[in-house]
């Protein structure tokens, strides 16, 4: 979380310093803050409490043409969001100024020696005992900046992006990292730091992603350095090409993020199955599992780790692996799984699923299945991501940058990627029939046709939040496969609305939930005609005898259900396995009009961040 970007050239550095912090917000943003070095020696630095517009109103004093910056938007981990505690942090002596994404987790002990030592402190952070550690270590030992850091770097404990720089030595800035990213952007006479590459495509499509443990001192007119942290072996540098472009990481038209991805859906599921799946010769090929094969046939068992969104395409590929493929399958949290000393073997394989591929808990759970033993095989969104470098192999979901906090087209094309490797597995072991093989190939084709026509349900699904706008509460039902899409509704509701909500396997209500039903409580129920149907039109009857007011997504046509509902949603068919696909779709825009008839904002819902690298 937090999100930093530094420039050091020729150009102006504000305005890019600026740019870069909106495009980071998604990453944190109760507070932000920038520094700006200019050509008369002056550092300036504004910080606020607040977003990045904020920030820009405060900032209009230090605007000056320094051609250095640094800039921090933040989620507050040690320290209340407020105009203190909000980044840049300089050292007692005003001469170092620092941006950081991570924890300092041994912060204590440090701040007690520095204290001792006679610094003081004026915020609550981790990060201002960094940098007087480092001022610390560099005054004692009289050491040039990068040394200073590296030695303090090698003091700490927790995780890091961070960059540094001193008013002393103004024409580089020390970048290092260890468990939060931080991508180079190299550019001619100039260098972008930021920790993804968005705030600077459009000056540079050659980029460097730092690895954990490597720091690099960024100088103007020099060639890149990067070392090792920890024993200072240099590394060469690997320069990577960046193919996202400008128009991905902007709205296009569209209100907000969260819309334009929900909108993207047909299109980026395509993107996810093109040159993989050709139904016609009833062909699925994705290199990272041909490579891997005998892995996954042969293994106990798939063991799959993530957290929320992520976590539920996990049950759902639960679903289809076990239905496609006979092979057991477990699926964790991965904050849980990391400390609970889980029995793994080489003989299971660990999936771990990670749209941003940062995600603190589950590269733990990676980390800890590798040294047990375990082949693990991520599902990413990010390229070049810590948890796609992390894994043994792969598979990405070529979704595109996914922007708005609440995840939508990520959900779909993981589920897209973990279908397809499951039909690859159900044909080498035969655990298809040749008709249902070909069958559901020839379903998942036409899928973004269907997702097109479930987003005509859209104004509708606006006339519908109209009506429960005001709900305090609200469940959503559903059974099997779709179990877990009833999950995904209801974080996606309390996520960016904030109305509690609650997913449940329709089944369960008569275990306990169904005491809560009244004639104030929307039930959202997903019953497409494939499936547990029967079943779930008896759960509808039970809500609707307790007076419950009843939203039921359907399969177009529907009669039964619809004599019985409020209020219905209806989409096209399409086969059990691959209805969390379509059924999804009504429940994103749902979420999303009620948030905004709210009044909140969907984009960056409170207290929340987009990728969550700290445990
Ligand atoms: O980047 P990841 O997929 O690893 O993120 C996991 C969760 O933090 C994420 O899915 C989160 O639950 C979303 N905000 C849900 O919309």
């Amino acid at each position: 979380m937090c999100g930093i970007v530094g420039y050091i050239g020729h150009r102006e550095a504000y305005p890019i310093v600026i740019k870069g912090l909106k495009r980071l917000e998604y990453r944190g943003y109760d507070s932000a803050g920038i520094m700006l070095f200019d050509k008369e020696g002056d550092l300036k630095i504004s910080k606020t409490k607040g977003k990045v517009a904020d920030l820009e109103e405060k900032s209009k004093e230090i605007i000056s043409a320094a051609t250095i910056g640094m800039g921090h938007t933040r989620w507050a981990t040690h320290g209340v969001p407020n105009d203190v505690n909000s980044h840049p942090h300089l050292s007692n002596s005003g001469n170092l100024a620092i941006i950081h994404n991570g924890i300092i987790e041994n912060y204590e002990p440090l701040k007690k020696e520095l204290i001792k030592r006679g610094y003081t402190f004026t915020s609550d952070t981790d990060t201002e005992v960094l940098v007087n550690l480092i001022e610390d270590v560099k005054k004692k030992d009289n050491l040039k900046l990068g040394k200073a850091v590296q030695v303090a770097l090698n003091q700490v404990v927790g995780a890091y992006a961070i960059c540094v720089f001193d008013r002393e030595k103004p024409d580089e800035i020390v970048v290092a990292r260890l468990g939060s990213p931080l991508a180079i952007g190299v550019g001619k006479d100039e260098f972008f730091i930021a920790s993804d590459a968005s705030p600077f495509i459009e000056y540079t499509s050659n980029a460097i992603y730092l690895e954990d443990e490597e720091m690099a001192v960024v100088r103007l007119h020099k060639p890149l350095k990067i070392r090792k942290i920890k024993d200072d072996s240099l590394v060469d540098p690997y320069i990577q090409e960046l193919k996202m472009n400008l128009e991905q990481i902007e709205k296009g038209g569209y209100e907000h993020f969260m819309l334009k991805e929900i909108y993207e859906q047909p299109n980026v599921i395509k993107d996810t199955y093109r040159g993989r799946l050709h139904a016609n010769e009833g062909i699925i090929q994705m290199a990272g599992v041909e490579d891997n094969l005998e892995k996954f046939l042969n293994a106990d068992r798939i063991l799959i780790v993530a957290c929320g969104t992520s976590w539920h395409a996990g049950l759902v590929a639960e679903y289809v692996f076990e239905e496609f493929t006979r092979i057991p399958v477990e699926v964790e949290y991965a904050s849980e799984f990391r400390y609970r000393n889980p029995i793994i073997s080489s003989k299971d394989v660990v999936v771990a699923i990670s749209q941003s591929g940062e995600t603190a808990d589950t590269l733990a759970a990676i980390k800890l299945a590798k040294e047990k033993g375990a082949f693990v095989f991520g599902v990413c969104n990010v390229v070049g991501s810590s948890i796609s470098r992390e894994t043994h192999a792969g598979a990405y979901t070529h979704a595109g940058p996914e922007i708005g906090v609440a995840s939508t087209k990520a959900f779909t094309t993981q589920i897209t990627v973990l279908t397809m490797i499951a039909l690859r597995l159900s044909k080498a072991k035969g655990t298809l029939s040749n008709s249902d093989y070909f069958r559901y190939l020839q379903e998942l084709e036409i899928i973004p046709e269907k997702v097109q026509e479930a987003l005509m349900t859209n104004e509708h699904a606006k006339e519908i939040a109209e009506k429960f706008k005001n709900s305090t509460n609200c469940l959503y039902l559903g059974r099997g496969y779709n179990f877990p899409v009833a999950l995904e509704g209801a974080l996606k509701l309390k996520e960016i609305s904030y109305i509690h909500a609650e997913g449940y396997p329709a089944a369960e209500m008569k275990h306990g939930p169904i005491a809560l039903i009244d004639e104030q409580m929307p039930v959202i129920v997903i019953a497409p005609k494939q499936g547990h149907y029967d079943k779930v039109v008896s759960n509808i009857q039970e809500i609707k005898s307790r007076s419950g007011k009843i939203i039921a997504i359907v399969t177009k046509g529907d009669t039964q259900v619809k004599e019985l509902s409020d209020h219905i949603i209806e989409i096209p068919e399409t086969s059990d396995a691959l209805s969390p696909l379509i059924t999804t779709i009504p429940l994103q825009l749902l979420s999303y009009h009620i948030a905004v008839l709210r009044g909140c904002n969907v984009d960056q819902p409170r207290n929340l961040a987009k990728s969550v690298t700290v445990e």
